[in-house]
């Protein structure tokens, strides 16, 4: 099983990447997407989003990383992919699944859902310029609005020969409503082709990662928000850790902060750490409490010392 780090634009960052694949269990990691409009971006672009390239593109605890690109410009594209490669990305994954708005305007993420053959071109064009011997990925929804287009755009992008595909089990219309995951329609995908299909949405605990491999009949899963609720998810799936406790939590959370203030981000802290311990609300009941006095703070050292007051009352209290 590998278990594959999900980007997610404005949460997952390189410091949060850091410390969650610390954690152990994580095999990869995709960054949040650049996004390749019209000319080549500096050297500087690639090195915001992934500065994990001054390390050979590994985490500080040996985790991969692959930058992930957007945009519909199969030439521009490829040379954007090199360029990262060049930098030490390991790989490159292209989004065809982002339903942003804007993004989507412009003809790029999951708008091209619509278009299998477009990105069957898209994705020969990259794969030819691409050297073969890096691994280039693909990851989609099912589709736009009719997740049975899954089969097809499958076929393109297997056809124009990317080595793995990721497949975030909704359509695009779906957005991210719980209930309308669909690891079943993954099955028939996985079942067609020989290349590495990963299965990826709403595996928020171990039961949920078996079931969903069970119905997928994937063994390899991409998880993104189920990390944010339960740190040590990947882990915990793998079963060589149990959740954190508590406390645990709460001496990652004060040095997350230490880290998000100490680095160039810190103006969005408060935005940061409010949407954090919204996720964490999932797993921790006791967050639910904590997030209720946080969500009204506007400024980092109240938050800061909100957190560390609610470290020394589980002390005071034994918890
Ligand atoms: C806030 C947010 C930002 C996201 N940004 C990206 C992104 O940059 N690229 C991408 O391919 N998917 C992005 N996604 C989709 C996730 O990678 C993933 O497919 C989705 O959250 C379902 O998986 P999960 O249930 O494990 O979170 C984003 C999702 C969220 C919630």
């Amino acid at each position: 099983m590998r278990i594959t780090l999900a980007p997610l634009e404005g949460v997952i960052d390189y410091l949060m990447r850091e410390l969650l694949t610390e954690m152990g269990g994580y095999d990869l990691c995709i960054t949040e997407f650049l996004r390749v409009s019209d000319t080549l971006m500096p050297e500087r672009s690639f090195y915001k989003l992934c500065p994990e390239l001054h390390q050979g593109g590994l985490t500080n605890s040996g985790v991969p990383i692959r930058m992930q690109l957007l945009g519909q410009d199969g030439a521009l594209l490829s040379e954007h992919a090199n360029r990262a490669i060049e930098l030490g990305s390991h790989g490159i994954d292209l989004n065809l699944g982002c339903p942003s708005k804007m993004v989507n305007t412009h003809r790029g993420g999951a708008v091209l859902l619509k278009e299998p053959e477009f990105i069957y071109q898209l994705v020969k064009d990259m794969r030819s310029n691409i050297a073969s011997q890096h691994i280039f990925s693909v990851k989609i929804r099912l589709g736009w609005d009719d997740p049975n287009m899954v089969d097809e755009i499958a076929d393109a992008i297997v056809q124009a020969g990317a080595n793995e595909l990721t497949i975030h089990a909704r359509t695009k219309v779906d957005g991210y409503k719980s209930e309308a995951i669909k690891w079943p329609a993954i099955n028939a995908v996985s079942n067609k082709h020989d290349i590495r299909i990963i299965a990826n949405g709403e595996i928020w605990n171990k039961q949920d990662a078996q079931n969903c491999q069970k119905i997928s009949g994937c063994d390899d899963l991409m998880i993104g928000r189920g990390p944010l609720a339960m740190p040590k998810l990947a882990a915990v799936i793998k079963g060589s850790q149990q959740p954190m406790t508590y406390v645990e939590l709460l001496h990652l959370l004060v040095r997350y902060s230490r880290n998000e203030i100490a680095g160039n981000k810190c103006i969005y802290y408060p935005n940061r750490i409010k949407q954090w311990l919204n996720y964490l609300r999932r797993q921790y009941p006791q967050v639910i409490v904590l997030f209720s006095k946080v969500r009204t703070m506007k400024t980092t050292p109240e938050i800061v010392d909100t957190i560390a007051k609610e470290l020394e009352h589980c002390f005071d209290v034994n918890i």
